[in-house]
């Protein structure tokens, strides 16, 4: 056996449960890198062990690495560990426990107000920034830098979900964690040890989601029927009842009332400071 033969055994299980035994794209390059992120799982359990010192200060470094849209650094991370405000978060985000449960959380922001403040000392009327656009940017921003951090968390043994939940009342989330004016909480992270990794959750077949020059879509309802197919095995072993991916879309954006509040975000972002022009 070569030394490159357990790389390869591994590039092709990984591969399989990222996409399943039927879709596996073409062989590539392959490194740990790459390995740890095809890992990725969400957690939702996690072990009371705390995080080593230091972590989060690598984490954030970590975060501070991604690219930022013209350097302008437009996100914030608050680290919360105050079991009351944990309680509080998690009552916004609908009551998932494993706010409370894990040693630490991270509210990812999106932070137009540290420009807005150099604006005001510097006597400058920053004119692009009350615009959707600066928004964005900074939202894109606090996802980068908290990807990032979730790479590294895995890298290092932890595990992660992140809390989209906490839109359901961003006013809230921003009383509870003292953000000013043009500062937003936009998703929360889970960081610990998994109580139970669980398995990787397959996604779409690269047939559906990487297109040559020009967006296609003839093939997708046939892709997407089998990987209805797949996901319910998953879901069907995962305990979460054989549920479909068209299931779980329809159900999870079929309704206002399943939007559990985020139907009024764009009024609740402007009462915080956001015009969204
Ligand atoms: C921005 C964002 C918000 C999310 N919000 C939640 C959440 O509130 N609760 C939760 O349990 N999972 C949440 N997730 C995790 C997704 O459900 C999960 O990533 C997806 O089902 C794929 O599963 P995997 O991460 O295990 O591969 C969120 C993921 C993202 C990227």
């Amino acid at each position: 056996m070569d030394s490159l033969t357990p790389t390869a055994a591994g590039k092709t299980e990984a591969l399989a449960a990222r996409y399943g035994r039927d879709a596996i794209p073409p062989a590539g390059p392959w490194n740990e890198t790459i390995a740890g992120m095809l890992g990725h799982r969400s957690v939702r359990a996690y072990r009371p062990d705390p995080v080593p010192e230091g972590t989060l200060e690598t984490l954030v470094a970590a975060a501070s690495s991604a690219a930022t849209s013209s350097n302008l650094q437009t996100w914030s991370v608050v680290a919360v560990r105050d079991p009351a405000t944990l309680a509080a978060l998690a009552e916004v985000a609908s009551g998932q426990k494993h706010i409370r449960q894990c040693p630490l959380f991270l509210v990812w922001v999106a932070d137009l107000s540290r420009n807005a403040r150099l604006g005001e000392a510097e006597g400058v009327t920053l004119e692009g920034l009350p615009y959707f656009e600066s928004f964005l940017v900074a939202a894109v921003d606090a996802a980068l830098a908290a990807q990032n951090a979730v790479v590294a968390a895995e890298s290092l043994g932890l595990s992660t979900v992140y809390i989209g939940a906490l839109r359901n009342d961003v006013e809230r989330v921003a009383g509870l964690l003292g953000l000013p004016p043009g500062a937003v909480g936009v998703f929360g992270l889970c960081v610990g040890y998994a109580a139970n990794p669980g398995e990787v959750k397959p996604r779409l077949p690269q047939a559906t989601v990487l297109h040559h020059e020009r967006y296609g879509t003839d093939a997708e309802a046939a892709q997407r029927a089998a990987y209805d197919d797949l996901l319910r095995d998953f879901s069907a072993r995962n305990e979460m009842g054989p549920e479909t991916w068209t299931r779980r879309v329809i159900n999870r954006i079929g309704t206002l009332k399943a939007m559990a509040g985020r139907d009024r975000l764009a009024a609740a972002m402007r009462a915080l400071g956001f015009p969204l022009r």
